[in-house]
């Protein structure tokens, strides 16, 4: 291998994570590793493992050019701005126009499973339109769409532990959860890779769960009963504004709901086990070895 590879948003939990599987997964030789962030001084444990660290910032493009500049193999991975409407696309296009620039040789980009118009998940343009500007460039590239983390439910899970009660408007529909470390080690893969063909691939995990099998799942392992309380998606969103969320946070939640219960997030492939070379974690694994981060 002598590419040299680029992952941005390094010192987030995904981008770490990717950088940790090239090194020690893939035997990337620390020399080849480019890893860029806002706050270079996050990742001083990188640099003194011999990976090159520079400084990036989304809303610079200047400085995501200079960033860029020698590397074969640029990962962007999506970036956590969400407040602010159309920032994250704003950011991401900015990205793929310095990879451009740059001159990289292979774009790879971290998505959202069926992220076309009519997705109902609010925030599915932003990535929609990141591969439009990627496809638009002729850069070779990879597409990795990503499901939910099986981390996400660190953020309900507590609460509806607590409560009991976990209100839904997702019906039947399934979500096939990953852990993030499983989708990071399919990501490095595709990334160490020396593939020049453009491909989109869908990472998910083995197999795909109603809320109704992940609270029996949750039950199973905490011993804690939980009662599922299906919900119209008007009812859900009142209620999350009423228990103190802002609309626009209720709104996007709701519509993960949505979108989980139009089949949206519910598909199963074997790419992250194929990407990886290893057996991904079932949530159920997952959950057992969390249970101490689940209580409220
Ligand atoms: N599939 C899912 O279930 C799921 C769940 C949560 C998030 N996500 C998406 O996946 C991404 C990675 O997940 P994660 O768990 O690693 O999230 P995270 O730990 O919150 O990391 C967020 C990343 O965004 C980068 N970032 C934010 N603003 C930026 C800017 N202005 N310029 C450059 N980089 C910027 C950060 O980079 P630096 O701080 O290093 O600059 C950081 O790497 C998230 O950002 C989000 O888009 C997916």
């Amino acid at each position: 291998m002598t590419e040299t590879l680029l992952v941005t948003g390094a010192s987030g939990q995904l981008g770490r994570g990717v950088i940790n599987h090239l090194l020690d997964t893939f035997k990337v030789p620390a020399d080849r590793i480019i890893a860029t962030t806002r706050t270079p001084a996050n990742l001083a444990d990188l640099a003194a493992r011999g990976v090159t660290i520079r400084e990036a910032n989304f809303d610079d493009t200047a400085s995501l050019t200079k960033a860029f500049a020698g590397a074969s193999r640029v990962l962007i991975i999506s970036t956590n701005e969400l407040a602010i409407h159309g920032k994250r696309r704003e950011q991401q296009l900015a990205a793929v126009t310095a990879a451009k620039q740059a001159g990289v040789g292979h774009l790879l980009y971290t998505s959202l499973p069926d992220p076309e118009p009519g997705s109902p998940i609010l925030f599915a343009p932003d990535h929609y339109d990141t591969e439009q500007a990627i496809k638009a460039t002729s850069i070779p590239y990879t597409f990795f769409r990503d499901s939910w983390y099986d981390e996400n439910l660190f953020m309900s899970l507590p609460h509806t532990l607590a409560s009991g009660h976990w209100y839904t408007s997702a019906g039947d529909g399934r979500i096939s959860y990953c852990a993030r470390d499983d989708m990071a080690a399919a990501i490095a893969g595709g990334l160490a890779s020396a593939s020049d063909q453009s491909v989109t691939y869908t990472l998910t995990g083995p197999k795909a769960y109603s809320v109704a099998e992940v609270a029996a799942l949750v039950t199973e392992v905490t011993g804690k009963p939980i009662e599922v309380v299906q919900l119209s998606d008007e009812a859900l969103t009142e209620g999350m504004k009423a228990a103190g969320l802002p609309e626009s946070v209720a709104r996007l939640l709701v519509s993960f709901d949505a979108a989980t219960r139009a089949g949206g997030l519910g598909m199963v492939t074997d790419a992250v086990e194929k990407l990886s070379g290893r057996k991904s974690l079932s949530l159920k694994q997952f959950l057992e070895a969390n249970k101490s981060k689940l209580a409220a």
